[in-house]
């Protein structure tokens, strides 16, 4: 099947999500964004649930991040030097994330991972690295094993990651303390990280179980290895304090990036202080970057953090959007006595055609009518409703939205559930 201009752009895309392959039919080609609206090249205009896979906390366009950014230029853009507002934003982001005592930034979340997961192997001195199916950390080599979001590396010979690289990953069950066990055994000594999505955003939404993030930080303990929290999407969509300020659970590392940047590329890995310091020139581990620390994502990330920090409302009016959204989505299935579990948190909802309770880990979400989603997908974009185009993603809510956007969305549900029927 061919995916938009494919004569150039290989697959028709720059991310596989985009190609719209996991609901067939033609990409989404969007021209422009506006608040909480996407528009396609004939100028029609769809109210955004995508919004960007995360980064768009605010919409596409809020002037506080967009106005006068030529300001933000007239000094250049990219020096190749360090300087005083990348300490100063080091020193804000710590305020809000403590365990993140040093830090260093870096241009995206597959990035600020990579990284993380080279330190501790450095700090370690081990090579074994836990992970679990339907947690998405980016598109380096060992992230995409078992990888939620839209990377597929089921075919290992074709994926391009080498046999050397997956003899050190083990691939776990999310909410499975049991799995992690079995598969440590015998080689507890080996392991140099737990890495995992504290709240899961790629595999559909799936929350963390009581006591399993605190038993995942027990078995780190217990080996003598690191626990790494990847932030890129829950830090400040939950808040100043991220998922760990939430679940009280405190990483050694940690990955941040999304929403930091106000949609443009920064973020970040840092954690404990005798960790980070085997990084390069204190210690021999290296890591660096052209567009790292660039003063123009800086002086963005600070005007995302002043957003954030002066308006504490837009917390509960997400919420309040979410759970109108959420509640709207469950009374249509009750209706229709249709057996699906609607998931809300805050700013995210989600729900899978898969009768019974929320998923809990990578095996629940894939038993997921995929034909169903993509029927109702293209249902909802015929009424002006854009969606992510893979059951993997959720539903992101913006400050944006408005109460109106919700009700037009969940009117366009009932109208689409009557043409894709039950
Ligand atoms: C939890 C998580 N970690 C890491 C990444 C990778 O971030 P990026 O796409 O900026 O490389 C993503 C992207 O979706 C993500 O959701």
């Amino acid at each position: 099947m061919l995916f938009g201009n494919q004569d150039v752009l290989a697959g028709g895309c720059d991310s596989p999500v985009r190609s719209g392959w996991a609901v067939g039919g033609a990409p989404f080609v969007q021209t422009r964004g506006e608040g909480p609206y996407a528009y396609d090249e004939s100028g029609t205009r769809y109210i955004d649930y995508i919004m960007a896979y995360g980064p768009l906390l605010f919409g596409h366009t809020h002037p506080a991040l967009l106005g006068n950014l030529d300001e933000l230029a007239v000094g250049g853009v990219v020096w190749g030097s360090t300087h005083p507002e990348e300490v100063r934003l080091a020193q804000r982001v710590r305020t809000h994330l403590p365990s993140m005592e040093r830090l260093r930034f870096v241009t995206s979340g597959t990035e600020a991972v990579m990284s993380a997961i080279r330190v501790a192997r450095a700090y370690t001195q081990r090579p074994l690295i836990l992970k679990f199916a339907g947690n998405y950390h980016g598109h380096f080599d060992l992230a995409l094993l078992d990888a939620g979001a839209s990377a597929h590396t089921a075919d290992a010979a074709r994926s391009g990651i080498p046999a050397g690289v997956t003899a050190d990953v083990a691939v776990a069950r999310y909410n499975d303390l049991a799995s992690v066990d079995e598969l440590l055994h015998g080689r507890e000594r080996d392991l140099a990280a737990i890495i995992v999505e504290p709240i899961v955003g790629n595999m559909g939404y799936v929350t963390p179980v009581a006591h399993f993030l605190e038993g995942l930080r027990e078995r780190a303990d217990t080996h003598g290895a690191l626990l790494i929290f990847d932030e890129v999407i829950t830090w400040l969509r939950f808040g100043l304090r991220g998922a760990q300020g939430r679940a009280g659970v405190t990483p050694d590392l940690t990955a941040i990036g999304k929403i930091m940047g106000g949609g443009f590329p920064i973020a970040a890995f840092g954690g404990r202080a005798d960790v980070m310091r085997v990084l390069a020139p204190e210690g021999g581990t290296f890591t660096g970057g052209t567009h790292a620390g660039n003063p123009f994502c800086v002086a963005m990330a600070h005007r995302v953090l002043d957003l954030v920090e002066a308006h504490p409302e837009y917390y509960p009016y997400m919420e309040m959007l979410g759970t109108r959204l959420a509640d709207g989505i469950a009374s249509i299935f009750a209706r229709r006595d249709l057996p699906y579990a609607v998931v809300a948190h805050e700013s995210i909802v989600d729900f899978k055609f898969r009768p019974g309770p929320p998923a809990r880990n990578y095996d629940d979400a894939r038993a997921a009518d995929r034909q169903k989603y993509a029927a109702y997908y293209h249902a909802m974009r015929s009424h002006k409703i854009l969606l992510p185009p893979s059951q993997n993603e959720v539903m992101f809510v913006s400050t944006a939205h408005t109460v109106d956007d919700i009700d037009d969305t969940l009117e366009a549900m009932e109208r689409s559930l009557d043409v894709i029927g039950d």
